[in-house]
C-alpha cells in the first residue's frame, strides 16, 4: 500500500535515501571507502570507449554519467537515447563497453538498442532495477540498482539508484585507469557515503518547494536549467513537470539560453534552476542574471553555500545540504521530483497513472 502517503509517487519520492543506501551497501565497504564491483568479464582499464543507451529518465541518469566517467575516469563516452542509437549505426571499436540503463529491463527501445550493440561485439554491462528482466538475461554482466519495486509511473527512486550506481561505476573505472589514487578515491566513497542523511534532510523543505509550486502550477510553460552535472538533473524535473501535470516544460543547459531560447522569457514562464555551491556556481548564476534582467522570475535550487548569493537575484528559492560536487547531482533531483509531484497534486492529475503513459514501454 501507500503507507499513509497520497500517492505512491510520494511514498517513492521519500524511499530517496534508503534506496541510495542500499544501493550503497552493494557496492561500497564503509570500512576502507572503497569501491568493490562484481566481476565483469572485461577490463575497465583498457575498455576504449563506452556507449551509453538508455530512454526518458534513464537516459539523463546516462548524461551524468557520461559526465562523470569522461571528467574523473577520463573515458571517452558517446550516447543517445535508444530510440536513435539503434539506428544511427555509430562506428564502433570492438571491445567497447555498451552501457545501458533501465529500470524495468523491459524497454523495447533500449531492448532493442542492446542487441543491436551486441552485434558489434559490444560487451554489454546493464544497470538494471528489475533483476530478472529479459535485459537482464541478454547482458554480460548487471549493476542492480536496490530501489525496490517502483508503482508510481513517474520514475523517482530508480533514479538516484541508477545514478549512484554510475558513480561507483565511474570510481571503479577511474581507479582501473590509474586516474584516482587511494585519498581521492575515499574523498568520493565518503561523500556517497553521507548522501542517505543529506537526503533526508531534503523533507525539511517541503514547504519551500509547495511554494515554489503554487508559482509553477499557474503556469503554461516552464524553463528548467541547470550546467554540467546538473542538466541533466534540469532534463529531469522538466520531463517530470510534462509526465505528470502537464505543463509544457522545456531544460536547457543555462549557457545555452542566450543563443535562442531567451527569447521566450518573460513573467508568465517561470525559470526552475538548478544551482547547487559547485565550481560552476558563478558561471550558472551570471545566466540566470542575463534572465533576471529581462524579466524572468528565477525559482532557484540551491545549497547552504550558495545561499546568500541566490537570495540576492532569486524570487524565491529552496536550500538544500551542501554537498561534494561529485554528488550534487544526486541530491538535486530529489527536490525536482518533489516540485513536480506538488504541482501535479496542486493540478489534480492522476499522479501514480498520468494519461498515455505505461510503466513500461514494451513497444518500440
Ligand atoms: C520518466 C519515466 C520514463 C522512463 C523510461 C525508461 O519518469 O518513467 O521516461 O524513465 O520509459 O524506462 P526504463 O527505465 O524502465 O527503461
Amino acid at each position: 500500500g501507500k503507507d499513509g502517503y497520497r500517492h505512491f509517487m510520494e511514498k517513492e519520492l521519500h524511499e530517496h535515501p534508503l534506496v541510495i543506501g542500499q544501493t550503497l551497501q552493494r557496492m561500497v565497504d564503509p570500512a576502507s571507502r572503497r569501491v568493490f564491483l562484481p566481476d565483469m568479464p572485461f577490463d575497465l582499464a583498457t575498455v576504449p570507449r563506452a556507449v551509453i543507451t538508455a530512454c526518458g529518465s534513464a537516459f539523463y541518469a546516462g548524461m551524468v554519467g557520461r559526465y562523470w566517467l569522461e571528467a574523473i575516469a577520463r573515458l571517452p563516452v558517446d550516447i543517445d537515447v535508444a530510440s536513435e542509437m539503434r539506428y544511427r549505426n555509430p562506428p564502433l571499436t570492438e571491445g567497447s563497453l555498451g552501457l545501458l540503463i533501465s529500470q524495468s529491463g523491459e524497454t523495447a527501445d533500449t531492448l532493442a538498442a542492446l542487441r543491436s550493440l551486441r552485434q558489434k561485439a559490444i560487451h554489454i554491462l546493464s544497470v538494471l532495477n528489475v533483476e530478472h528482466s529479459t535485459m537482464a538475461r541478454e547482458s554480460d554482466s548487471v549493476l542492480g540498482t536496490v530501489a525496490g519495486p517502483e508503482i508510481s509511473v513517474a520514475s523517482t527512486k530508480a533514479f538516484t539508484a541508477q545514478l549512484t550506481v554510475l558513480a561507483c561505476l565511474t570510481i571503479a573505472t577511474a581507479r582501473a585507469r590509474g586516474m584516482l589514487d587511494a585519498l581521492a578515491e575515499e574523498e568520493l566513497v565518503a561523500a556517497l557515503l553521507d548522501l542517505p542523511s543529506r537526503a533526508a534532510e531534503v523533507f525539511t523543505q517541503g514547504a519551500a518547494i509547495r511554494r515554489l509550486a503554487g508559482v509553477v502550477a499557474e503556469a503554461r510553460d516552464v524553463l528548467y536549467l541547470g550546467r554540467g552535472s546538473m542538466f541533466p538533473i534540469a532534463m529531469e524535473g522538466a520531463l517530470k513537470l510534462k509526465e505528470i501535470s502537464y505543463i509544457h516544460a522545456e531544460a536547457y543547459a543555462a549557457g545555452e539560453m542566450k543563443h535562442g531560447p531567451i527569447s521566450l522569457i518573460d513573467r508568465t514562464v517561470p525559470i526552475v534552476a538548478s544551482v547547487p555551491y559547485t565550481p560552476l556556481f558563478d558561471k550558472t548564476l551570471s545566466n540566470l542574471q542575463e534572465a533576471k534582467a529581462r524579466g524572468g522570475r528565477l525559482l532557484v535550487f540551491t545549497d547552504t553555500k550558495g545561499a546568500d548569493r541566490v537570495s540576492a537575484i532569486a524570487e524565491d528559492m529552496v536550500v538544500l545540504p551542501h554537498v561534494h560536487d561529485f554528488v550534487a547531482p544526486i541530491l538535486q533531483t530529489i527536490p525536482v521530483q518533489m516540485l513536480a509531484y506538488e504541482v501535479a497534486v496542486l493540478k489534480g492529475t492522476d499522479v501514480d497513472q498520468p494519461r498515455n503513459l505505461a510503466k513500461s514501454v514494451t513497444v518500440e
